[in-house]
Formats: structure tokens, C-alpha cells, sequence
């Protein structure tokens, strides 16, 4: 006989089988298979040139990360970041996150042209920037992951969204995990993304009032930051955000927290007395741990989907709408 719950349950499934499939639509609409048939060497193009820009400067594997991140965390990943200025788009490129900044433009406009010769209209940028940084993370020991494909570009950008979306180096804990929570992040997550800060460089005014006036900070790590950054003037002056191995993506970043070496106000943060202390105690002992971790966060930092849906294009030139 059926039981007096059996209608209630399975309207239940159906309802909560609909939801599933509807908040699973836009990733759904990603495979790691997407250009098998329309460009079957897009992948291996796109390795080839992150490996050689790479090779030839290190900390372009870290901009390329970082140019990703900022491109997703505003509007989706659809490659708004990449816009030029026109007169009817005011684009993302100089907002003050990214300006004097962001890196790596370059880079995806060569992987762009070899692969608008090799397979015309096919490849998106936002797909081009979401490979790039999985390659840019491996080329520096860091762990793979699948991405998956068929992010179209937007045709628009928003200046103002990514001064808004996008997390300041002088916010505190709660601030930054409001910040990827808006995102849908949990604070686990935001705290594997960090370790991205184990790659790359940081400039002057970005760390400033934290070597000058904090207290949470390694004195003699602070004597020595501040001989490259004084206190007026030098604002472009660069110092690597992980000192022990700054072209490795290892787990050093989370052991630089745990000796007050920490080089953003934001990174220091994450091992403060608070919350995630003890998600960076677990990182900076077990390497494997914090590289599952992360590579899954960026699967799901890549399935930010844009709010456009359906619409955009593949742009032929990834600075410009077609
Ligand atoms: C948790 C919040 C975060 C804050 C406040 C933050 C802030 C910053 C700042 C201020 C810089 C230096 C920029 C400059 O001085 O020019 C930087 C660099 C960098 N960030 Fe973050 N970031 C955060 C999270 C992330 C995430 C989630 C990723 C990647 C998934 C990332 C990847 C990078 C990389 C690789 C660099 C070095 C880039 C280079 O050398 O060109 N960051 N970040």
C-alpha cells in the first residue's frame, strides 16, 4: 500500500529536480568538450602560447590568473574586461582595481589571432581567459582541473560594477567574506582562492599603511618592504606577495600568514585571531589538501555565468565588440 507520504514526497522530487535543473541551466550549458569539432586544437594553441609568455616572464602565469578573477567576479565570466574604451562603453580596464594593474592583455590577443586564423569566429575570449589561467596555474606547479567551455563574450562592460564587485586589499575578514559571498562563495573557498597570492606581485600602495601602521605584521619583514616602498612617492614600486617562492604555486602564502608575513592587509586577514584561522593552518600543512581545494573553487569561479544568458557573441577581436 502506498504510503500516506508518497504524493508529498514525490512532488518534493519533482519540485526539487526542477529547481536543480533550473539553477544548473547556464553551467549546463558548458562542456569540456565544446570545440572538439568546431576548433579540435584550441586547447593545445592556448597552452603553447601561456607556456612561451610564461617562460619568457614568469609573473605573467599570475596575470593571467588575476585577469580571470577580475573578469568573472564582474558580471560573469564573459570577458568584459577585456572591452576598450569607446565612446559607448565606459569598460572595466581603468576602474581602479584594474588600473596601472591588470596584466596579460597581450597574451590573450595573440592566442585570439592565432586562433581566429585557425578556426574563424569559433573560440570565445572569455573561454581563452578561463584556459589561460587553468595553463598559467599548471606552467607554475600548481594543480589542473577540467574547464569547462562555451562562455560567449559580453557586448558590454561596466565600470562601475567592477569598482563595486571587486575586493579591496584593505578590507577586513568580514568584509571579505561578504564580498565572496555575494558571489556565492563560502568562506572555505575564498580562503583556497587566496592562496592564488602564493604567484605575482603586489604594488606599493596596495600594501603601504600596512607596513607603515599595523601591528599584525613581521617587523623585520616590514623593515625590508619598506626599503622598495617608501612612504611617499614609489607607488608602482612591485614586491612579490609570497617572498619564499614567488613564481611557485605552492602553499608558502598560507605559511607566510602564520609568521605575520602576509603582504595585503587582506591577506593578513585571513589569520588574524578570526574565523578561517583554522582553514590556514590546514592549508599551509598539507599541500594536497589546498590544491583540491582550489581547483575546484576555480571550476566554480569559472561558472560565474553572465546575467546576459544566452546573448553576447564570440567577439573577433577580444578588445572590441564585433
Ligand atoms: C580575497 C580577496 C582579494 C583581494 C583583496 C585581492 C587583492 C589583490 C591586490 C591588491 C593585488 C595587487 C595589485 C597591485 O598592487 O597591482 C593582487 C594581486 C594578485 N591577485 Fe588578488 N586579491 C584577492 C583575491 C584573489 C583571487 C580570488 C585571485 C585568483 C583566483 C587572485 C589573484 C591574484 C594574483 C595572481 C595576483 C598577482 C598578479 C600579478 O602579479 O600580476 N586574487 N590581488
Amino acid at each position: 500500500m502506498a504510503s500516506k507520504y508518497s504524493f508529498p514526497f514525490s512532488k518534493f522530487k519533482f519540485f526539487s529536480g526542477l529547481f536543480f535543473i533550473l539553477i544548473n541551466v547556464a553551467s549546463a550549458q558548458l562542456s569540456s568538450n565544446f570545440y572538439a569539432t568546431t576548433c579540435p586544437k584550441a586547447l593545445a594553441t592556448i597552452k603553447s602560447e601561456v607556456k612561451s609568455a610564461v617562460s619568457k616572464e614568469a609573473r605573467m602565469g599570475a596575470s593571467l590568473l588575476r585577469l580571470h578573477f577580475h573578469d568573472c567576479f564582474v558580471n560573469g565570466c564573459d570577458a568584459s574586461i577585456l572591452l576598450d574604451d569607446t565612446a559607448n562603453i565606459k569598460g572595466e580596464k581603468k576602474a581602479g582595481p584594474n588600473k596601472h594593474s591588470v596584466r596579460g592583455y597581450k597574451v590573450i590577443d595573440n592566442v585570439k589571432s592565432r586562433l581566429e586564423r585557425l578556426c574563424p569566429g569559433v573560440v570565445s575570449c572569455a573561454d581563452i581567459v578561463a584556459v589561460a589561467a587553468r595553463d598559467s596555474v599548471v606552467a607554475l606547479g600548481g594543480p589542473s582541473w577540467t574547464v569547462l567551455l562555451g562562455r560567449r563574450d559580453s557586448t558590454t562592460a561596466s565600470f562601475k560594477a567592477a569598482n563595486s564587485n571587486l575586493p579591496s586589499p584593505f578590507l577586513n575578514l568580514s568584509g571579505l567574506i561578504k564580498a565572496f559571498s555575494k558571489k556565492g562563495f563560502t568562506a572555505k573557498e575564498m580562503v583556497a582562492l587566496s592562496g592564488s597570492h602564493t604567484i605575482g606581485k603586489a604594488r606599493c600602495v596596495s600594501f603601504r599603511p600596512r607596513i607603515y601602521s599595523e601591528k599584525t605584521i613581521d617587523s623585520s619583514f616590514a623593515t625590508s618592504l619598506k626599503a622598495k616602498c617608501p612612504r611617499r612617492g614609489g607607488v608602482n614600486n612591485l614586491s612579490p606577495l609570497d617572498t619564499r617562492s614567488p613564481t611557485l604555486f605552492d602553499n608558502a602564502y598560507f605559511k607566510n600568514l602564520k609568521s605575520h608575513k602576509g603582504l595585503l592587509h587582506s591577506d593578513q586577514q585571513l589569520f588574524s585571531g578570526g574565523s578561517t584561522d583554522s582553514q590556514v593552518n590546514a592549508y599551509s600543512s598539507n599541500l594536497g589538501y589546498f590544491r583540491t581545494d582550489f581547483a575546484k573553487a576555480m571550476v566554480k569561479m569559472g561558472n560565474l555565468s553572465p546575467p546576459t544568458g544566452k546573448r553576447g557573441q564570440i567577439r573577433k577581436n577580444c578588445r572590441k565588440v564585433n
